[in-house]
Order: structure tokens, then sequence, then C-alpha cells
């Protein structure tokens, strides 16, 4: 983590996006907490209201469910008790800002059991609801082979570790709640240079992943965080100008990156 300041993670200093697995173990305790963006749950809490559109569960994975909520709870100092609870994951949702995803183990691979979702990067429940990893990954450049790999991480992973990676990409705008990245490819295209400065921020997706040792399945969770790059430090601006120019080709295509060309021009410096 980048200090207590925003954006709270920076993982462009890495360099451009790769299509690669990229988990890294953390200390357990640095799991959850702290909830860099505990300041969104009202607005969560909003969404969540609407459960049909927010929250998923197999009806198979609810001990899995419960036992992933207790867990994340115990990581969190909660004092909850969710062996009775019928949506374990919906109501953990209201205290902790990260995204949700309930992966089962079965015969045709890794699968979503349980999902809640109230800031998802341009894909949504319906979608991801039921699906394999190779299912989800297949828009992915080089989706199979990182689905086998995800899977055999999945596999292997052992119940005591926390693992950690991270996304990133530039938007027009703070939207969080985004099933649908074409609004926000609409609005900046429309954009003028002038307005980039206000307009540009950059999201950060922070995944972790944890095997529950009882159910064997593994639970995935999303944070997002956004931060306008008008507030990000000069050095900052230039290691983020030097991951979106390094950008291949595949890289840019796969996360529509044209029609942010000249708003980025505008509000980072060239490299
Ligand atoms: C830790 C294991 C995982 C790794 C390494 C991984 C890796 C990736 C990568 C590299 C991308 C391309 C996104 C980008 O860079 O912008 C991606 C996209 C995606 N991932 Fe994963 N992923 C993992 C687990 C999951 C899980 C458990 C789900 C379940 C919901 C999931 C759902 C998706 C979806 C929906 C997309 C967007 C695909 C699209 O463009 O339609 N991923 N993932």
């Amino acid at each position: 983590m980048v200090g207590g300041s925003r954006p709270p993670f920076a993982p462009w200093r890495d360099g451009p996006p790769r299509f690669a697995v990229g988990l890294k173990p953390i200390a357990p305790q640095c799991w959850l907490l702290p909830d860099t963006e505990a300041h969104t749950l009202p607005e969560r809490a909003l969404l969540l209201r609407d459960s049909e559109a927010t929250h998923f569960q197999d009806e198979a994975a609810l001990p899995a469910a419960r036992e992933a909520t207790a867990l994340a709870g115990k990581a969190m100092g909660l004092e909850e008790d969710p062996s009775r609870d019928a949506r374990p994951l919906w109501q953990l949702a209201h205290k902790v800002s990260d995204d949700l995803v309930l992966m089962m183990p079965g015969a045709e691979g890794w699968r979503v059991g349980a999902a809640v979702l109230t800031s998802p990067t341009f894909f949504s429940l319906p979608h991801a609801a039921g699906k394999t990893l190779h299912e989800l990954h297949a828009p992915v450049p080089g989706g199979n082979r990182l689905a086998t790999r995800i899977a055999r991480v999945f596999d292997h992973v052992r119940p005591d570790q926390v693992l950690e990676r991270f996304n990133w990409t530039l938007q027009a705008g703070n939207d969080r709640y985004t099933p649908d990245g074409a609004p926000l490819q609409a609005r900046a295209q429309a954009a003028r240079p002038e307005e980039a400065l206000s307009l540009v921020h950059v999201r950060v997706e922070r995944q972790t992943i944890t095997k529950l040792p009882e159910t064997g399945a593994v639970l995935f969770t999303i944070r997002v965080c956004i931060d306008p790059v008008a507030a990000l430090a000069s050095k900052e601006k230039a290691a983020l100008a030097a991951a979106w120019h390094g950008a291949d080709i595949a890289a840019r295509g796969y996360k529509k990156w044209a029609v942010l060309d000249h708003l980025v021009a505008a509000a980072l410096p060239t490299p």
C-alpha cells in the first residue's frame, strides 16, 4: 500500500498491464484491513437494496458462503455469526467495500457459486453467475491459458495464504457501478481535452484470493479504488504515463484505450 494517502495502490509503477496471473502472497492481517474504500459503503448499501441485481448464490454454495463470511468477519474484527444467514455474503457486503466472489470446485473446474458485485469493472452478475474460469476469461487476450493457470493456483493455494494482484485502467469519470463500459467510452469520446483534468480517473482493482479450509472453496475479493489523475503527484503522473504508453496493441485493444488518448495527452505528461 502507498502510505495512508490516495491513491492507496499504484500498480502502474510495475509497468504496462500484462495478462498474467501475477499473484503475490501478502500478510494475512492485510487481507481486508484497512478498508481504504470504506467511504463508499453508504453508496454500496443503496445498491445492495436491489439484491437481485447485486447478489447471486447457488443453493449448494451456502455452506461455503457462510464459511467465507465467518472468515472475513473474523479478519475484520466483526462479531458476526453467519451460521443461520440465508444471504451471508450479501450481509457482509454492508461492512466491507470489496466485491466478493465465491469460487466452487467441481468436476468441470472452478465456477462462480456466489457473488456480491457493486463495483463491477465492465461485467455483470448475470454474466458471471455460475460461469467457469475459462468462460469468464474467454474475452481476455490469452484467456484460455490464463484460466488454466488461475485454476492451478486455486487448486494449490493453502488455506493460511492470502494472495494479491492488481489490474488498472483509466476512465472518464468516477463511476463505480459499471456493469457495462460502453457509457464511459462514449463519454470519453465526446469529451474535449479541456475537460481532461476533471474527467480522467484511474481505476485500480485490488484482488485477493483465499482458500476456505472447510469447504475448499476460494473467496476472490475485488476492491475498486477510483482517484482523479489530477490529484496525483508529478512523479506518479510520469509513471502512469509511461505505463499507459508502454502498453502493447493487445492490451490497448482489450482495454479500449483509444477513446481516451486525447484526454490522456492533456492530463498526463508525455514520456
Ligand atoms: C486470481 C485469479 C484471477 C486472475 C489472475 C485473473 C486475471 C484476469 C485478467 C488478467 C483479466 C483481464 C483484465 C484486465 O487486465 O483488465 C481478467 C478479466 C476478468 N476476470 Fe479475472 N482473474 C482472476 C480471477 C477471476 C475470478 C475468480 C473471476 C470471477 C468473477 C474473474 C472474472 C473476470 C472477468 C469477468 C473479467 C473481464 C472479462 C471481460 O473482458 O469480459 N476473474 N481476469
